[in-house]
Order: structure tokens, then C-alpha cells, then sequence
């Protein structure tokens, strides 16, 4: 099969398409025929070992001290069972998912207890792949760690990029009074995703903004504990997407105060998946594909992800 690997740490051209040897299913597993894959933010991170603040040395010991040791990338994958064995959870159809890599690829194996669930007829592949890593950091991050309740005023900064535009469809479905931030060109689209205030952050700085928000929920890394104060009430809570130590201390040190500092890591559990389809598919959730890209194309998809101005996800079509 197809698959898209890198050996080396670095730039989008350590990507190239290779032939590689098809996986087998063994007992509980399903074989999968990839039709797309999304581009992630953690994809990039990974291909450049971009791990932010002190989880560089970590990420490394993770993934590969000097060379990566998985060389096929892709998390977010929309496809069809294949084959499957004895004992998996989906026997044959179509399916959307979140593993912990090898979905760049045409065939991929999903192990028993992986995040997958069966994809309604409706939603097109790349749209399902375009679901799951923006929207499990937005349901687990608003429902889980913010506990957003309706009528919440919720600011969310990077509210085009792939977690942002579905937290601002998500915090909508939960009640909350929604105002998002992107640049100019993407204030529109803010608006057709639910938010109902959409503020440009190159002429209006978080901090000059003059009212006040029960969340600040930051998935670019926009502003630090100490602006994202000055915008909250009391009582209300900064939620960083990227922190490093700086952040884990001051998470620490900061229990007592008013004004709440949350970190957290996101999960990839099926039935959060299958919520987010429920929400799709009752019209609260649209996945937002900026722009998809054929295999050989991986590059200028790892390019357009790593400027951190796409909109939406960044989708390969692997068929
Ligand atoms: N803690 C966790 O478990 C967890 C989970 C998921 C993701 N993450 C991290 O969260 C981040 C989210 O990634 P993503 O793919 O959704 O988005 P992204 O590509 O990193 O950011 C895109 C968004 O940021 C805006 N933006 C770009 N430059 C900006 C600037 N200088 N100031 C303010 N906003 C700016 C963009 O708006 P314009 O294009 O309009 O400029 C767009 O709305 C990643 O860094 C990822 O690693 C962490």
C-alpha cells in the first residue's frame, strides 16, 4: 500500500509517499481502507519534534530520541472496515476515528479500545475527518474542564483553526454566549459557525477589549495567565490549549485565586466521538474542511498547517 513516511525530524520535505507492506488484522482488530486523513496541528509538531515549552525532551522520549520511531503520521481518519477480526467492535462499513498514528496511509489497523465508531451514510469522508481532533479538544476542554454552562460568555481565541471552529459551534450547542477571535479575512466565518461576536486580534487586543468573560479559552497560545485576567470575571476560568512550565506552575500556585488557570490534555474516547456525530447529525456541529489536498500533496498540507492560518482542517484524500 500507500503510505505517507517520514525518517528524520524536519520540514514538510522529510514527507515522501512510499510503498509499504499492508497490515493484517489479528483478533479485535480492523483493517481499514483510509479515503481521508486530517492534517493536524500534532501531526506537524511531530514531523518537526515542534513539541512546545518543556515538552521537547518529553515528546522526543516519546516518539524517538533522534529519528522518529513510528514514520507514518495521521490521527484523524474517516474510511470502511475492510476486514476485521474475530471479535472487533465494527464488522464491516463505513467509519471515522482517532488513533495514535498510521492513518496516512491507505490501509490502517485499528486496535480493540481505539476510538472508532460507525460513520452515518451522510457524512462524507473527508468531513468525518475533518471531526475528530478539533472536535474531541472541543467537547472534552468546554464540557470536561471549563463545565461551560449556558448563558456562559465564552471568548475563544483561534476560533477558525480546527479546535477553535468547533469550540465555538460546540460552546453554541451548550448555551453559551459565544465571541471569537481570528484575523480579518475569517470574522465572517466566525459568525456562520454560531459566534455572536467575531473580533479581529490584530487591531483589538484581548486585554483592550473592556468586558469581561466567565472563559478565555486559548487554542493558538494568544495570551498568558496574566492578560487573560483582565477579561475575566471573577470566578472564571483561562483555558490554554498550549502551556509549558511556566503555565503547570502557575496552575499550582494559582488554586486560591479568583480567577482560574486550567490545563489539561485531551482525550480520544469513542463515545465522545459518537456524541460529536450525534451533534452533526442533528445539525449543531458542521465540520469545517478548509482545504483538502491529494496524498502527493502532503507537503503543501504540512506547510499550510504549520503557518497556523488554515481555517477548519487541513484533509489528505488518500483514494
Ligand atoms: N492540550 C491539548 O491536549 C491539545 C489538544 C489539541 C490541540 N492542542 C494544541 O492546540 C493548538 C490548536 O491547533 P489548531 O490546529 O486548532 O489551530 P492553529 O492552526 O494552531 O491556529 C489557528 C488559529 O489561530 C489564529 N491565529 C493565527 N495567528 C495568530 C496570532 N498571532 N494571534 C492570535 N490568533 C492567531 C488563526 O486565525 P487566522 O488564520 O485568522 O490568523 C486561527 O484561528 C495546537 O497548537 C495544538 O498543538 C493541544
Amino acid at each position: 500500500m500507500k503510505a505517507i513516511v517520514y525518517r528524520d525530524y524536519g520540514g514538510p520535505e522529510v514527507l515522501s509517499v512510499a510503498e509499504i507492506e499492508t497490515p493484517r488484522p489479528g483478533p479485535g482488530e480492523m483493517l481499514v481502507k483510509v479515503e481521508a486523513a486530517a492534517v493536524t496541528t500534532a501531526d506537524w509538531r511531530l514531523r518537526a519534534a515542534a513539541f512546545p515549552g518543556i515538552l521537547g525532551p518529553v515528546g522526543r522520549a516519546m516518539f524517538g530520541w533522534r529519528r522518529p520511531r513510528n514514520p507514518v503520521l495521521g490521527s484523524a481518519f474517516a474510511g470502511e472496515v475492510v476486514a476485521a477480526g474475530a471479535g472487533a467492535d465494527i464488522a464491516a462499513g463505513p467509519v471515522l476515528g482517532f488513533v495514535p498514528g498510521g492513518a496516512h496511509a491507505e490501509y490502517l489497523i485499528v486496535k480493540p479500545g481505539q476510538c472508532v465508531v460507525a460513520r452515518p451514510y451522510g457524512l462524507d469522508a473527508e468531513a468525518a475527518a475533518a471531526l475528530p481532533f478539533g472536535g474531541l479538544s472541543a467537547l472534552v476542554f468546554l464540557r470536561d474542564v471549563a463545565k461551560v454552562t449556558p448563558g456562559a460568555r465564552v471568548l475563544v481565541l483561534g476560533g477558525s483553526g480546527e479546535v477553535g471552529a468547533m469550540a465555538v459551534q460546540v460552546a453554541r450547542a451548550m448555551g453559551a454566549r459565544v465571541s471569537a477571535m481570528a484575523s480579518a479575512p475569517n470574522l465572517a466565518l466566525l459568525h456562520e459557525l454560531g459566534a455572536e461576536e467575531a473580533l479581529d486580534y490584530r487591531s483589538q487586543p484581548v486585554t483592550g477589549l473592556g468586558r469581561r468573560f466567565d472563559l478565555v479559552f486559548d487554542t493558538f497560545g494568544a495570551c498568558d495567565l496574566t492578560q487573560a485576567r483582565q477579561v475575566l470575571v471573577r470566578g472564571g476560568q483561562f483555558v490554554p490549549l498550549n502551556f509549558g512550565l511556566r503555565e503547570m506552575l502557575q496552575a499550582l500556585t494559582n488554586c486560591l485565586r479568583a480567577r482560574k488557570l486550567r490545563l489539561h490534555v485531551s482525550t480520544d474516547r469513542a463515545g465522545d466521538l459518537a456524541e460529536l456525530v450525534a451533534m452533526q447529525q442533528a445539525g449543531q456541529l458542521r465540520p469545517l474542511v478548509g482545504q483538502s489536498f491529494p496524498l502527493d500533496q502532503v507537503r503543501a498540507a504540512h506547510a499550510l498547517v504549520e503557518s497556523r492560518h488554515k481555517r477548519g482542517a487541513v484533509v489528505l484524500r488518500m483514494g
